[in-house]
Parts: structure tokens; sequence; C-alpha cells
């Protein structure tokens, strides 16, 4: 797909997001310097090739965007919630799988001295087994331990309805949009983007057909937890497997570089795009992105909308270029 004009010599730059080595973007850049505009062309753009397109938006900022395109924008609220139990398949492997992503979800909610892990996966597998996992039912096996009144917040506290409702998850649109900006908090959103992210894979891994971008701004959030930052990292190595790219957008470059996970992300991404970047991360950044202390002082002049892309040994300065007719699409948020 086009992205914008080569600021040395004018010429078109392009970039093909689907290589044979793995179809990851990373946008990486200061509060403001672009990261959203240079989503959202991607974006149409992806779209206009025929490639399915999900957003986890945790500011409700691609609302907009997918919303003019014909998308589906699936806002959640207390109002407007998910069923984490949902699973699309009945076998064994599968129920496995997922009971180990609600564990790892749940232990957002429970304080670290209650967290009994076997207690838990015994009251899940309990719970799949009996065939009807709701809420009420989980409270049930886990009654008597301290584990129970802390997920009782999702259940009847001040969660409720955010992750006990009947909805469930489908990837039927070609763009799909996952608006977290009503879950106003981080101890909301964190857990919800941890949720719909694994939900999302385990559709993927279902139906691996069709060619993917999954796009996640404030990906850093998923760095934070060490069990989620290893569930980000895999989903980044695999996903190529499963016809899947994956664009993590973050201001926080420092996160990423500070964790051997965020790292692995990195060293797995082959697009790399970096926008204007902070003093902090210069000093750091060249440990992973090769290239010159002048290329690194350049990082931090970088206008609004210049960014240096990286793929393989090549580094290209390129003006992103949002064309007339996406800037009523673009320029929203
Ligand atoms: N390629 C571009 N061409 C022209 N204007 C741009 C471009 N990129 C960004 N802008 C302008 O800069 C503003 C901020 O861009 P954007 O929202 O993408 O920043 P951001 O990096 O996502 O910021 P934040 O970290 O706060 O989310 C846009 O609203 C737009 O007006
Ligand atoms: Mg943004």
């Amino acid at each position: 797909v086009f992205v914008g004009v080569n600021a040395y010599n004018n010429s078109l730059a392009f970039v093909n997001p689907f290589t044979s080595r793995n179809n990851n973007i990373n946008i990486f850049g200061v509060s403001g310097s672009g990261k959203s505009v240079t989503a959202k062309i991607l974006m149409n753009r992806l779209y206009m090739r025929g490639i399915q397109i999900i957003v986890i938006d945790p500011e409700g900022e691609y609302v907009n965007i997918a919303k003019a395109l014909g998308g589906e924008v699936i806002s959640f609220s207390r109002e407007n919630g998910i069923n984490p139990f949902y699973v699309s398949s009945l076998q064994e492997n599968d129920i496995l799988d997922h009971i180990s992503t609600l564990k790892t979800f749940f232990k957002f909610f429970i304080p670290t001295n209650h967290f009994d892990s076997a207690v838990l996966d015994e009251a899940l597998i309990k719970l799949y087994d009996q065939g009807s996992p709701t809420f009420e039912n989980l409270l049930e096996l886990l009654k008597d331990h301290p584990m129970q009144k802390d997920l009782s917040v999702l259940s009847t506290g001040s969660l409720r309805g955010v992750f006990n409702s009947t909805r469930k998850l489908e990837l039927t649109n070609d763009i799909i949009v996952l608006d977290l900006h009503d879950l106003k908090k981080d101890e909301k959103r964190d857990p919800a983007m941890y949720l719909l992210t694994s939900l999302i894979w385990n559709l993927v891994n279902k139906k691996n057909n069709k060619q993917r971008m999954l796009f996640i701004d404030e990906a850093h959030k998923l760095l934070v937890d060490p069990e989620v930052a290893v569930f980000y990292r895999e989903l980044v190595k695999q996903a190529r497997k499963r016809n899947v790219g994956v664009v993590s957008i973050t201001q926080d470059v420092e996160d990423f570089l500070d964790s051997e996970y965020g790292k692995a992300i990195i060293t797995n991404s082959e697009t790399k795009i970096l926008l204007k970047q902070s003093y902090a991360t210069l000093g750091d950044i060249g440990t992973i992105y090769p290239m010159t202390d002048e290329e690194k002082q350049q990082l931090g002049h970088l206008a609004i909308g210049e960014v240096v892309l990286f793929r393989e040994n090549e580094h290209v300065r390129i003006n992103i270029l949002v064309l007339p007719f996406e800037q009523p699409l673009v320029f929203t948020s």
C-alpha cells in the first residue's frame, strides 16, 4: 500500500506488510506525533486491498473511520458487555486454552495473596464440565474461598455488565473496532484489552484463511503484566502462520525497550515506523534499531506525520501523506 513521499528524493513510498518473515508493524512515537493518523491511513488502504481490519481501540479514536467505511463498532460499557465464558468450540483443547485465558483475566481482579491457581483451575474445569459456564455458577464453585468475593465485583459489583453479558464476539465484518473508551479506568480497560485480544486470537485460530491486520493502540498496556506480556509476544510471533499481522501502536516506547517481551515484539515486527521520539528513548533505541548517531538525532526532531521506516536493512524517511478523500476519515477522533 501507498504510505507517503520519500523525504530525500520525493519518490512515492509503498509498503507491503505481508512479507515472508512476518506481517507485523510497529508504530512508535511521542504523543501527537501522528501515530493514529498513520494507523488510520494504513487501516483504510489495507481494507481497500481486501484485508480484514480489527482494532483494539482504548480511546475510541477509530470509531468514526470504522463507521464511515461501513465497519462494525463494538463498544464496551456496563450496558454493553461481553460474555467471557463463551467458547466457539467444545473441543477439550479449546476449552482448556480458554480456561487459561480466563485465569489470566481473573487475576486482574484478585489480590496476589488470595490468588490460588490450582483452586481456580479446578473450579473452571468443573464449571465447563457442568455445561453452563456463568458467573453465578463459578462463584458457587468458589464458595468459601476469598477469590469468590474478589470475582463477585464482575457479576454483582461495580463492574457488573461489562464482563457478564450474553454478547459474544464474532469476526464477521471486514472492519471491526473494539471501542473501550467508556471503560474509563485502567482497572477495567487493561483486563478488557487482554480478554478481547485473546478472544480475537482464539477466533483467528479457528479460521485463518483470511488475511487480517490486528491494530492494538496503547499496546504498552499489554506489557505490564508478565503473563499478558508472554501472551502478547506469542501472538506477535505466531501471527504469520495464521495470516495475521499485528500492528503495535504506542507512545510509551521505553516500556517496549525496557521489557524482554517488548524487545522480542519489536524484533518480530518486519515493518517499523518510528515517528518523533522523546529524548529518553533516543538513548536506548540504537540497541534495537541499527542507526547512526545522526539518524538518532533526526528521530528527536521529526515533524508531525514524518517517519523513519525500517524494513530489514533499509531505513527511509517518509512524509506520511493523507490523500484528500481520506481527510474526513482520518482527521476526526
Ligand atoms: N500525516 C499527517 N499529515 C497531516 N497532519 C497530521 C498527520 N499526522 C498527524 N497529523 C495531525 O496531528 C494530529 C495528531 O495526530 P495523531 O492523533 O495521529 O497523534 P498520536 O501520535 O496518535 O497522538 P496520541 O499519542 O495523543 O494518541 C492530528 O489530529 C492531525 O491534525
Ligand atoms: Mg493516537
